[in-house]
């Protein structure tokens, strides 16, 4: 069990000592470069917990011990406090929204599409997209699309680059769908194909910085990732993807996300239930 000293200040709920948590959280900027204060301080809590329980450290201070004589926790640590859980067409609604009313409407203006994929983890987000984007561009040559698909954590970002999927991570999708976009691989893995690839570009991004990847933007998703952000960062963020979209361009959140009273009046819903809303001039 996690106990810890109470010597000095000590968290209430986990009975740890405060000061070795700052310690803590200052090392994990100067080294991972993630901005602690960023993040809500229970969820930080949290995600620490789960890995002082993974390497037995009782508190902060040995976990931070632990840290910094075993290199390869790092990772695990930038793993644990950046969660990237994802998959190809999480809440298949979104997606058949996407397919039927966003991408329809945004070619009727525009034959040449820029969308910006926020927090897109091991990549399965963009691939889903780019998959329902090939179906247009193949039916009218015309049509061109890019997808710019970001996270801050560059490991799973380089997995997102490779585009190479476990036959599990692929149980979504149909068979023709398999078919059509991926390649299997000797090891019984699945390789996304170029012409999937060619239209996404990979890139690291920190959505707390304060700039957009690019401006002039249609669509902007990003999906399960304000979870772990307090309501001031919410609602700037809001405004960054605000400032970086065209008129008329969309902005889809994740399904249990909500924008925050400040920032409401910038976006209209086009649908309220799958959280897909329209830039407000
Ligand atoms: C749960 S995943 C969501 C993946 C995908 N959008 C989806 O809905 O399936 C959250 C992702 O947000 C990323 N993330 C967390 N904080 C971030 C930040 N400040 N800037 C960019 N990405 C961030 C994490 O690295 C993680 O890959």
């Amino acid at each position: 069990m996690i106990t810890g000293t109470y010597k000095k200040t000590t968290d209430t709920s986990t009975g740890i000592l405060m000061d070795d948590f700052d310690a803590l959280k200052r090392h994990i900027e100067q080294t991972l470069k993630i901005q602690c204060n960023n993040y809500k301080e229970d969820y930080i809590k949290r995600r620490l917990l789960s890995r002082m329980r993974s390497t037995n450290s009782t508190n902060y201070e040995e976990y931070l011990r632990y840290l910094k004589t075993n290199p390869a926790e790092y990772e695990a640590l930038r793993n644990a406090l950046t969660i990237n859980v994802t998959e190809f067409f999480r809440d298949n609604d979104v997606y058949e929204c996407l397919r039927k009313d966003v991408l329809p409407d945004l070619f009727s203006k525009r034959k040449r599409l820029r969308i910006w994929c926020a927090g897109c983890s091991t990549g399965e987000e963009p691939y889903s997209i780019a998959m329902i984007l090939h179906d247009f561009l193949i039916q009218d040559k015309t049509l061109a699309a890019q997808i710019f698909a970001t996270d801050i954590d560059k490991v799973v970002l380089a997995k997102a680059q490779e585009g190479i999927y476990s036959q599990k991570a692929m149980v979504k999708l149909s068979e023709s769908q398999i078919h059509r976009h991926f390649t299997k691989l000797p090891d019984g893995t699945y390789q996304a194909k170029p012409h999937l690839k060619e239209l996404i570009r990979f890139r690291p991004h920190d959505l707390m910085g304060g700039t957009p990847i690019s401006r002039w933007l249609d669509l902007v998703t990003c999906r399960n990732v304000t979870i772990y952000f307090t309501e001031n960062q919410k609602d700037d963020l809001a405004r960054l993807f605000h400032d970086a979209l065209v008129t008329d361009g969309y902005y889809i959140m994740g399904k249990t996300e909500y924008l925050g009273r400040q920032v409401e009046n910038l976006f209209v819903p086009s649908n309220s239930v799958h959280k897909i809303f329209m830039k407000k001039e």
